[in-house]
């Protein structure tokens, strides 16, 4: 039986399974999904390793689900809080919150609906004290999403590609 993680009014969150590695692959293998995430899509055979990769490496509480779209059932994307790993360390208490779509989905709020879920979701079920997200500059579609739900921009980093960011402390703490 599936193992649903969250809901929301229109998507489900759950663990990957074998089957999601088709619309994983072709997510990955399309250059307009990959611009501002590595910048270039991935082959068939690199998509495949990584998925696979993932997929054993799953855990309980931190990480990328499955996103599925109730309507359909269709697997359409991964989103999700993970750990916030610096250097040889997990930084205690913190998330990445990240959300990747297939680009048939765009544009209809479903990133938005999914990243509002898991900041809440990381907060009060997770107890996490801080999520970040890191954005590449010209992704103003995501940057659009963490404004929306308060992230502050903490730093640029400049370089070959410029990333931008940013983190939001859970409510109470937040000055
Ligand atoms: C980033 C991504 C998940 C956004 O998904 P999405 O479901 O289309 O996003 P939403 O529909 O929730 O839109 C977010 C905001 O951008 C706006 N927006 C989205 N697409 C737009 C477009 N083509 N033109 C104008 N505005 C747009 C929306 O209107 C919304 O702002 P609003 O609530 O003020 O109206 C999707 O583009 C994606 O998967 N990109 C590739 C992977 C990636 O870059 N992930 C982010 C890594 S940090």
């Amino acid at each position: 039986m599936t193992r649903v993680i969250l809901e929301t009014a229109r998507l489900l969150f759950r663990p990957h399974e074998l089957d999601d590695c088709e619309p994983y692959c072709a997510m990955e293998q399309d250059a307009e999904v990959r611009r501002f995430v590595g910048g270039a899509p991935r082959t068939r055979e690199a998509a495949e390793a990584r998925f696979r990769a993932a997929l054993a490496s799953q855990h309980d509480r931190l990480g990328m689900w499955a996103t599925v779209l109730k309507a359909d059932g269709r697997y359409i994307g991964r989103c999700g809080v993970y750990p916030h790993i610096q250097g040889d360390f997990v930084v205690p208490d913190e998330g990445v919150l990240a959300f990747y779509l297939a680009r048939q989905y765009w544009g209809r709020g479903l990133a938005s609906e999914a990243a509002s879920a898991f900041v809440e979701y990381g907060f009060e079920t997770l107890g996490l004290r801080r999520i970040v997200a890191t954005v590449q500059a010209e992704n103003w579609v995501s940057e659009r999403i963490l404004e929306k739900l308060k992230f502050d921009l903490v730093w640029r980093e400049e370089g070959a590609r410029t990333f931008d960011h940013y983190a939001l402390l859970r409510p109470e703490r937040r000055r």
